[in-house]
Formats: C-alpha cells, sequence, structure tokens
C-alpha cells in the first residue's frame, strides 16, 4: 500500500504522516517512511539545491523535483512496495502539479508530464490532501522559518492550494481532508478511511 500526504506548507500533513506511520508499526506491520523532496542520498542534496538557492528557474525547479521523486520511486518506493511494506510519502507527484504546475504557472499537465517518466507509473493508491486556509497555515508555520518556496508568501499558497483542490476533483485516489480539527480526529478519519480502525 502506497499513501500520500499533501497540503500546503503548515497544513498538518508532516504530523499526520507520523502518526499514521506510527499506527501501523504499532500494529507490527512494516513501513517505509520517506518525504520528499528527499529520501535518498541524492534527493537530500537536491533539496537543498532547491530549498536553499537563491535563484531557480521555474523549469529547473521542476526538473530537480522530479529528479529527486525518479530516485526515491527507484530506490526506496518500488523495493518496499515488492516486499509488501507499506510505503508513506509526506509530499510526492502532487506537489509538484500544485506548486510548480499551479504556483510557477508551468501548467498541471506539462508537470505531470515531466512527472510521468520520472515516476514511471508509480502512483499512490491514496492521497491524503490536508486543506486549512492560508492565514492558518501561516500562523502555525511561524515567519521565522521559511524554506525559500514557502516565503513566496500568501497569494503564492492561495493558488497552490486552489490547484490542490482542483486536484482533489480532478483524481479519484486523492482524498480532502478538513485539516483545522484536532489532530486525533484527524488521524481518526485517515485511519478509517484506510481501513484500519
Ligand atoms: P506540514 O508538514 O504540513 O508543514 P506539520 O505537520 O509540520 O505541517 O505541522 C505544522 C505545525 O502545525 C506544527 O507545529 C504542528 O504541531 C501544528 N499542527 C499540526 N496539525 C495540527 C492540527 N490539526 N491542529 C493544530 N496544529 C497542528
Ligand atoms: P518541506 O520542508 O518538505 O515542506 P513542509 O514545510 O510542508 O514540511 O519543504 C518542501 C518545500 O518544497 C515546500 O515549500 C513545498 C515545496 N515542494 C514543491 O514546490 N514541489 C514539490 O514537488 C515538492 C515535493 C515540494
Amino acid at each position: 500500500m502506497f499513501v500520500s500526504f499533501e497540503g500546503i506548507d503548515g497544513s498538518g500533513k508532516s504530523s499526520q504522516a507520523a502518526m499514521l506511520v506510527e499506527r501501523l508499526r504499532g500494529s507490527g506491520t512494516e513501513v517505509v517512511a520517506s518525504r520528499e523532496p528527499g529520501g535518498t542520498a541524492l534527493g537530500e542534496r537536491v533539496r537543498e539545491l532547491l530549498l536553499g538557492a537563491n535563484d531557480v528557474a521555474p523549469w529547473a525547479e521542476a526538473s530537480l523535483f522530479a529528479a529527486a521523486r525518479a530516485q526515491l520511486v527507484s530506490e526506496v518506493v518500488v523495493p518496499a512496495l515488492e516486499r509488501g511494506a507499506w510505503v508513506v510519502v509526506d509530499r510526492f507527484l502532487d506537489s509538484s502539479l500544485a506548486y510548480q504546475g499551479g504556483g510557477r504557472g508551468l501548467g498541471v499537465d506539462a508537470v505531470l508530464e515531466l512527472n510521468r517518466a520520472a515516476i514511471g507509473g508509480v502512483l499512490p493508491d491514496r492521497t491524503f490532501l490536508l486543506q486549512v486556509p492560508v492565514e492558518s497555515a501561516l500562523s502555525r508555520i511561524g515567519a521565522g522559518r521559511l524554506d525559500r518556496i514557502e516565503a513566496e508568501g500568501a497569494e503564492f499558497l492561495e493558488t497552490v492550494a486552489g490547484e490542490f483542490e482542483r486536484l482533489a476533483v480532478r483524481f479519484d485516489r486523492i482524498q480532502a481532508i478538513d485539516g483545522t480539527r484536532s489532530e486525533g480526529e484527524i488521524a481518526e478519519e485517515i485511519a478509517g478511511s484506510l481501513c484500519l480502525l
């Protein structure tokens, strides 16, 4: 089973990914947890390039995310799924569709095309989209520790959030979740949806 968590920065997806991993491990299930960008040695180097550099052209940004994803799929996701483990990732394909396709204006279908080659058809079985208003997300993360992409500001994040919403309508695997509730309530909904209760 391959599960991804998506949403704007501060939506609570890392917390929910961690809670799901803990629940699965508690019941004796093998889980491989990862995050994007990163999750492999190459991916972590790409992460530094992406989040630290000053000026990254939009297609360079999209291509670097896709490169890190290609490595993650081949090194981590496919081997884990082949041995029957669960894979839980904090961000995957849909982040590129929403941030680069929507936020950067490259177009969702163009970015999807680029990523199709990178992921070779390996898509999550289920994707949970954590939805919270941009102002709440920004106040949760605090202005002090924003990375290069997060620092784009509220208007950019509104565009990204709108694109995520459209993706949830377009793809059946994506389930929109009201992320304004307590962490526990959200975790129960997700576990229920995965038939883990
Ligand atoms: P993301 O991975 O989407 O950026 P995190 O899971 O790291 O989000 O959460 C961002 C911040 O919001 C953290 O300080 C976390 O403790 C807090 N948080 C997460 N989920 C909730 C929630 N349901 N309600 C209130 N605060 C939350
Ligand atoms: P990260 O620290 O993972 O995000 P979070 O704050 O949610 O924990 O930072 C990743 C940043 O990269 C985040 O701002 C979203 C962005 N991103 C993209 O623009 N495209 C992508 O494909 C991915 C995976 C992330």
